[in-house]
């Protein structure tokens, strides 16, 4: 794939690529920052098959697209197939979200956002958070992005809580970092002296069991951040806010992971209040729908 390949007139089409792909709400995410930037551009859904990734992906600018984001099932297929063209946290997590054109060299590359969603989250939400130890509950995909952005830009000590204690140290391997790993029955010593606490598990979602856990051995001034987000409110949340400490629902992780593939392909930096009007839109549509539930695309 070459910049000559790439259309440079007429309105900037991107895409993300899933299988299913019918509920992401990248493209609300998106077409709302276009229009409030007046960008002439568009964000369309793009339903691929796991066999027809590859050739989906090759003929992208041909199909007129700048770029694009791959979800579920998608996200490590496309990391094999963007090699060499991907940066550090791709490479860190195997996985690839954001595809964008390289504007010096015309090179398709592919970044990882999932972290720096989290983590720009993180510090909108609870300015001047200068935490050192977090404790991270699941060891999926999302944990790993998580796990990840808390060791290399949180600078934290991690210490990952999962229920299958030999996945979590398969993860801690598979992406090199120095998190301790606990089972589940090891949670309260684990809570002890934290000053985050992450629920990156299934638990908490509508439909699911309720994560019940004891937030007692939490400081007074640990920070709860729970990446599920159908509820907004989830159980964990609202134990912790009764507890009365800060609390962080999953949404704002979905719409800061999209900021930096709209810089990487239109040119703009995003801030607070497009974020909140994405945000609204989303809230709204969950109210009626509430059918994805937890980060991704
Ligand atoms: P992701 O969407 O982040 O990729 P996933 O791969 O579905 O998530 O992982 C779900 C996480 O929730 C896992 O850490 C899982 O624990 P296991 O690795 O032991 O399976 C965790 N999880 C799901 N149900 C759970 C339960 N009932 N109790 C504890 N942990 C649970």
């Amino acid at each position: 794939m070459s910049e000559t390949d790439i259309p440079n007139t007429g309105p900037r089409k991107v895409c993300v690529i899933g299988w299913p792909v019918e509920h992401s709400r990248s493209p609300t995410i998106h077409n709302t920052w276009l229009k409030r930037h007046g960008i002439e551009g568009e964000y369309t859904k793009l339903a691929v098959k796991p066999e027809e990734l590859l050739d989906t992906l090759r003929y992208l600018p041909n199909l007129g697209f700048r770029g694009a984001n791959v979800t579920v099932p998608h996200k490590e297929a496309a990391f094999e197939a963007l090699q060499p063209f991907v940066d550090a946290p791709a490479e860190r997590l195997q996985a690839v979200n954001t595809m964008y054109r390289d504007p010096d060299t015309g090179d398709i590359r592919g970044t990882n956002t999932d972290g720096a969603g989290f983590w720009t989250h993180l510090k909108h939400s609870v300015p001047g958070f200068n935490g050192k130890t977090a404790v991270v509950l699941g060891a999926g995909g999302a944990a790993r992005a998580i796990v990840d952005v808390l060791e290399t830009e949180g600078r934290m000590k991690v210490r990952l809580v999962n229920r299958t204690v030999a996945r979590a140290a398969s993860m801690v391997a598979d992406i090199e970092a120095k998190a301790t790993v606990y089972g589940w029955e090891q949670l309260s010593a684990a809570l002890e002296g934290a000053d985050l606490l992450v629920n990156t598990t299934t638990l908490g979602m509508e439909g699911q069991a309720p994560l019940e856990i004891d937030l007692a051995p939490l400081p007074d001034h640990a920070v709860v951040y729970d990446i599920v987000y159908v509820p907004l409110e989830t159980p964990l949340l609202a134990q912790a806010r009764a507890r009365g400490l800060a609390v962080i629902d999953g949404l704002g992780m979905l719409l800061w992971q999209a900021a930096p593939g709209f810089a990487k392909w239109f040119g703009v930096e995003v801030d607070a209040e497009d974020v909140a009007a994405a945000r609204a839109l989303i809230e709204a549509d969950l109210k009626n729908t509430g059918l994805k539930n937890k980060e991704n695309n």
